[in-house]
């Protein structure tokens, strides 16, 4: 009897012989299959995996986005990949790390298809209000201070619109998609994590300024009128409305209530308060 043998989609001595980068993706551990790449590189993190490591996988069984919602990531469809970072940074900046990866990629993929991402609070990158790419990241504090972020990034390449599930249909889009012609996952990645190394490591404290303004010129929602939703999978989820006022130092959305006052929100899920529709939220 013969065994069907799968070829690995990706090669990590190719990827290692292209990469761009000193530190990002120089440990590289690559799947063809496997539950969650976020999963696997926060074991490693504790087992004392070097920051930049990277873990790519070409499917993702139990693949999880943010509020433990299940995140669709089949095979020879998009790129799901963590990366390690252990920056010197205090733990109430971590709120900036997610908006950080969001500005980054929203750039890459802009300049990748020639035309303009955005973004929207606190992790997605959207193409005209549908999601096209997811981040999530973890985080592991001992004694008060940062020991490793695992940043989690999911992007649509190359599903079309009936291979979402029938709730993201009209909230959802790949990269092909919206350049209308096949996207080269490896060529993207390596953009990716080049992108990654330049922003996020060395001196994050001041690239973090850089990339929140970066963060705020890609986001739509300023000046809207938005309901928070706190613990939103929660019978006890709290709902809060008021007018988008800003980011805070660190990432927090700042909503103006209808008495005038700010509220700062470190989590939780928006929507535009008027239309009750979302972007997000897969
Ligand atoms: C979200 O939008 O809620 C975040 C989605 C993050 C998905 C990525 S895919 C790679 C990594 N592994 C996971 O299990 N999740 C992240």
């Amino acid at each position: 009897m013969s065994r069907r043998t799968e070829t690995p989609f990706w090669n990590p001595d190719t990827l290692q012989s292209l990469l761009p980068t000193r530190i990002v993706g120089r440990q590289l551990i690559v799947f063809n299959r496997i539950t969650s790449t976020n999963d696997f590189l926060k074991r490693a993190a504790r087992r004392g995996a070097a920051t930049g490591s990277v873990v790519l996988a070409d499917e993702q069984t139990a693949g999880r986005g943010r509020l433990q919602r299940p995140w669709q990531s089949p095979a020879g469809k998009g790129l799901w990949f963590s990366v390690l970072l252990r920056p010197q940074l205090a733990p109430e900046k971590l709120g900036m790390i997610s908006l950080a990866v969001a500005a980054v990629v929203a750039e890459v993929f802009s300049k990748f298809c020639r035309q303009e991402f955005q973004v929207k609070w606190p992790n997605d990158v959207l193409f005209e209000s549908r999601k096209v790419c997811g981040i999530l990241c973890e985080t592991q504090i001992v004694q008060d201070e940062i020991e490793a972020i695992i940043a989690g990034i999911g992007v649509n390449v190359s599903q079309q619109p009936q291979e979402f599930p029938g709730e993201l249909r009209d909230r959802a889009t790949s990269l092909e998609q919206i350049c209308g012609h096949p996207v080269d996952r490896q060529h993207l990645l390596l953009e990716l994590l080049a992108a990654l190394e330049k922003n996020l490591f060395g001196n994050l404290r001041s690239k973090l300024v850089l990339l929140k303004a970066a963060w705020c010129s890609r986001c739509r929602d300023f000046g809207q009128h938005l309901t928070v939703t706190q613990a939103p999978m929660d019978k006890l989820k709290r709902i809060t409305t008021g007018v988008f006022e800003g980011i805070g130092d660190s990432g927090e959305l700042i909503l103006r209530l209808s008495n005038g006052t700010l509220q700062f929100f470190s989590a939780g899920e928006i929507t535009l308060a008027r239309e009750g529709w979302s972007p997000s939220s897969p």
